[in-house]
């Protein structure tokens, strides 16, 4: 969209005319995303793999979780389109967003939120577990990153929004992949920033503490987080959950994360590019820097 037809659209809600694109927008934080970009006023692609891996130990979104996201999206009355594929698959991810382009006229945000969450320790880790953590989380970010920005230079406007995690920035022992991929998300995101500078478009990342979301609600962490216990429950793996955290909360809401999302994207955000905002209840206090 031209800064013209912004312009013309200013009372409409702060993204009218603007297209954001989502991966993992079936469920948990991605929904959360385009129903709030929705509200204020842009048109929602997503796309999710809506099947489950095969080194994930917690089910993966389904096809009625993105048909639920499409209708929530409707019922705020903005165009959605939804495309089941793989964000490791850079030719699935190039023609999704072209399609975008060709049917809702633009790509002007693109959060890259699709993620994988695997345990195992360095001892014996599988090989197949390594490259799907990485190639989920980390390539999965470079292909949607490398099939939107072609579009958002010509267009001389943009938001990349790149969702890492507290670890991220820091570290747990018995997750390295997934510290691995989250810490490459900021050096990618940081050199496609100052690339695209340039060009109007900027470049962030988001880095989550524990977020209420089926990420987090399983067995397989509830697992880790509570190994003296069979079946640890929610309220037993409280604890060791907001240890993670500074502040006293053992997760934060979707939400408080789309408040960030919806800051990167505004205007008053314009000058803010390759940097890390942490939504992680204080986690990051910890960190050196
Ligand atoms: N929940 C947390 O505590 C937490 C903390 C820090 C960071 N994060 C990150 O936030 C992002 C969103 O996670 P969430 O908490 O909403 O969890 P979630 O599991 O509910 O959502 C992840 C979505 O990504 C989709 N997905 C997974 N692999 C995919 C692939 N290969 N191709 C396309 N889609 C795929 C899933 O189907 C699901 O809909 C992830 O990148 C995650 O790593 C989560």
């Amino acid at each position: 969209m031209s800064q013209d037809a912004a312009a013309s659209q200013v009372g409409a809600g702060q993204f009218a005319g603007r297209v954001a694109v989502i991966t993992g927008g079936a469920r948990g934080q991605g929904r959360s995303h385009a129903l709030e970009l929705a509200r204020q006023g842009a048109d929602i692609a997503l796309v999710d793999r809506c099947a489950d891996l095969d080194t994930v130990t917690y089910p993966l979104a389904t096809s009625d979780d993105l048909a639920e996201t499409v209708r929530l999206v409707e019922a705020e009355g903005r165009r959605c389109v939804a495309v089941e594929a793989d964000v490791r698959d850079l030719d699935a991810m190039v023609a999704f967003v072209d399609g975008v382009v060709a049917e809702l006229g633009s790509v002007d945000i693109l959060i890259a939120n699709a993620g994988i969450s695997t345990l195992g320790s360095i001892v014996d880790m599988d090989a197949t577990q390594w490259s799907e953590t990485v190639d989920v989380n980390l390539t999965g970010v470079f292909n949607a990153m490398r099939a939107a920005a072609a579009h958002m230079r010509r267009n001389r406007w943009g938001r990349i929004i790149a969702i890492s995690s507290m670890m991220g920035r820091s570290a747990n022992p018995l997750i390295p992949a997934y510290c691995a991929s989250k810490w490459g998300v900021i050096g990618l995101t940081k050199s496609v920033a100052h690339e695209m500078a340039y060009f109007g478009v900027t470049a962030n990342v988001i880095a989550p503490g524990n977020i209420s979301t089926d990420m987090i609600h399983n067995d397989m962490l509830y697992g880790l987080m509570r190994p003296d216990l069979e079946s640890p429950t929610k309220e037993d793996v409280a604890g060791p959950m907001t240890s993670l955290h500074v502040q006293p909360v053992p997760w934060l809401e979707p939400e408080e994360v789309t408040a960030a999302v919806v800051f990167l994207c505004s205007e008053g955000a314009r000058h803010i590019t390759g940097s890390v905002i942490d939504v992680d209840a204080g986690a990051s206090a910890r960190f050196t820097a």
